[in-house]
């Protein structure tokens, strides 16, 4: 049976590669995580890519997604527990509703490498032995990409490096010296526990028709990124936002 990981982009129908979209014609049967947490827009902006993209000669089938503590006392024991469900539910239901020479599609947000565990999941799948699988990754366009893209930016200083972290580390990170740091999966704004010392450039929901872009440094614009936050939200029932932070002067 044959896997395809394919990077579908941050939210925007026209944000796929040419080799995300032949990847697509190639698919068999879509499998896709009820995560039964009320986004609808969410799915449908996955449906909206494959109606733009394919020729509609495909199966989808949605598989519930496993309950998954979001603040657990130990976070890598409950993610590696959750990848073990997640790999059991969709072991299950590619046995019992696939065929050996099908090719199987993941819908991959942004792109696979960027915090997300699809890679992790099926790579778990091929080592249970139970099913035959190979499986290829077909990269996306990443929301960090996005991000830069709509504000003109290069990530790193010259020759200088360029922190990727998350919200929960952020303190962290920036309290052992990183000061040129991209942050991701950040629902509370982590940021504002900084001093003002910081430039920010934040962008919410990019690639959909409500994206959000604000810049400045950091103390002055809060307020506005907050604002901004709130109207994403809004606008389409969910909000997603990254952003650089970099080290004033
Ligand atoms: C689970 S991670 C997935 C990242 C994805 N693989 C990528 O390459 O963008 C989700 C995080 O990605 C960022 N993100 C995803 N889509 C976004 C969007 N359309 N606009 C802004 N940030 C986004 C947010 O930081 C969000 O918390």
């Amino acid at each position: 049976m044959r896997l395809r990981l394919i990077g579908i982009g941050p939210g925007g129908p026209d944000d796929l590669t040419v080799a995300a979209v032949a990847a697509l014609e190639s698919v068999d049967v879509f499998l896709v995580a009820d995560k039964a947490r009320g986004v609808d827009d969410l799915v449908s902006v996955r449906e909206q890519i494959l109606r733009r993209h394919t020729t509609g000669q495909y199966r989808t089938i949605v598989v519930p997604d496993p309950p998954r503590d979001r603040m657990p006392e130990r976070y890598g024991t409950e993610v590696r527990d959750w990848h073990a469900a997640r790999a059991e539910a969709y072991e299950e239901v590619l046995r019992s509703n696939v065929e050996d020479d099908e090719t199987v599609g993941f819908l991959v947000w942004g792109d696979p490498s960027l915090y997300d565990s699809t890679i992790r999941v099926v790579e778990r799948i091929r080592d249970r032995g139970v099913l035959d699988i190979d499986y290829d990754v077909i990269p996306g366009v990443s929301s960090i990409s996005l991000l830069a893209a709509r504000h003109r930016l290069v990530f790193n200083r010259i020759g200088g490096p360029v922190t990727i972290t998350t919200g929960r580390r952020l303190g962290a990170e920036a309290a052992s010296g990183a000061d040129n740091i991209v942050v991701m999966l950040d629902g509370r704004l982590a940021c504002r526990e900084l001093d003002d010392d910081w430039d920010i450039w934040w962008g919410a929901n990019l690639g959909t028709s409500d994206e959000e872009l604000v810049a400045g440094r950091l103390g002055d614009v809060l307020d506005a990124i907050d604002v901004a936050r709130t109207r994403a939200k809004a606008a389409r029932g969910w909000v997603m936002d990254t952003y650089l932070l970099r080290r004033a002067g």
